[in-house]
């Protein structure tokens, strides 16, 4: 089934089916795990086409696989972006699309609180490589204009933010930005909310980035990420930042466990919201608890 059908399907439905076909598969429900380095070519010159990228088709599982493609088409549906680039982990999702966006001399306008490893390899890792990196509290948007420059080429948010919880309004930010320069990425991590309550590329955004060791594996069986938008970025991310910077391939037995957990996700969702409403409200009667950060 194509992917505009899926559209027209619910959320938990495309979870289960989307960028899946039994038919093309003997009839199996679930997909095949191809675990293979590289694929055979009819002739050369298919071989050469593939590489590439000229030729449709696989050419060498560091650039794409049969089994991660389903899953890239799959998130690429519920986070309703063009593609999708499934990947080792979250921060080989967060660092292959960064390194494919910025260069020295670029300025990347970030939260004042991001996940502890993004924030080290903006300090540690970009920056030692020329990367400007300007801290801004995005809950205050005066502070956000002030902050965009003529250098800023990516703006890089979480929200809800690990770990206070602070919620980042991205419509209001997204507009903001994008009155500033149409030219600048903006990029969301999306790990806390997953596309089950919150799709970020809908409210102006440009990228989502994932852990999807957390919600979207949602097991506890695993480590991968993955980054969504657009399809020409994806493709560019794909053959630089994964490819040639960070090798940060996902293994498709990880991705099969992905597709198995995605297919319960608005439900597992639904479940942690209602379980931690619940949490909130007995802390906030606690007496040995000054404050609660719920959104
Ligand atoms: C919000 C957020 N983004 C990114 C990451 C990094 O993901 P991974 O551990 O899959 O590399 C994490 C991990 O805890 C996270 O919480």
């Amino acid at each position: 089934m194509s992917i505009d059908h899926h559209k027209k399907l619910s959320f938990a439905t495309r979870s289960v089916h989307a960028g899946y076909d039994s038919s093309a598969n003997q009839g199996a429900l679930n997909p095949p795990i191809y675990m293979t380095s590289t694929y055979s070519f009819d002739s050369v010159a298919d071989g050469a086409g593939r590489f590439s990228g000229e030729q449709k088709g696989h050419f060498y599982s560091r650039i794409s696989n049969p089994t991660q493609e389903i899953l890239e088409t799959r998130l690429a549906d519920l986070e309703e972006g063009e593609a999708a680039l499934a990947t080792a982990s979250g921060m080989g999702a967060i660092t292959a699309a960064l390194w494919t966006l910025v260069g020295p001399g670029d300025q990347i306008l970030v939260d004042k609180t991001l996940y502890g490893c993004t924030f080290s390899f903006m300090e540690h890792g970009l920056k030692k490589f020329g990367v400007e990196i300007c801290y801004a509290d995005f809950t205050n948007h005066a502070e956000v204009q002030t902050h965009l420059s003529d250098k800023t080429n990516v703006v890089y948010f979480e929200t809800p933010v690990n770990p206070n919880m602070r919620v980042i309004d991205i419509a209001a930010v997204s507009a903001l930005v994008k009155g500033h320069s149409s030219a600048i990425k903006i990029m969301v991590d999306n790990t806390y909310c997953t596309p089950a309550l919150q799709r970020p590329l809908s409210l102006g955004a440009d990228l989502v980035v994932h852990s999807a060791t957390k919600y979207l594996g949602g097991h506890g069986d695993l480590i991968a990420g993955a980054v969504v938008g657009d399809s020409e970025t994806i493709q560019q991310i794909r053959l630089f930042g994964l490819k040639d910077m960070t090798g940060a391939v996902i293994s498709p037995m990880n991705v099969f466990l992905i597709l198995r957990g995605i297919k319960t996700l608005q439900l597992r969702m639904e479940r942690h919201c209602q379980n931690a409403q619940v949490i909130a409200e007995m802390l906030e009667q606690h007496p040995a608890v000054d404050q609660v950060f719920f959104p």
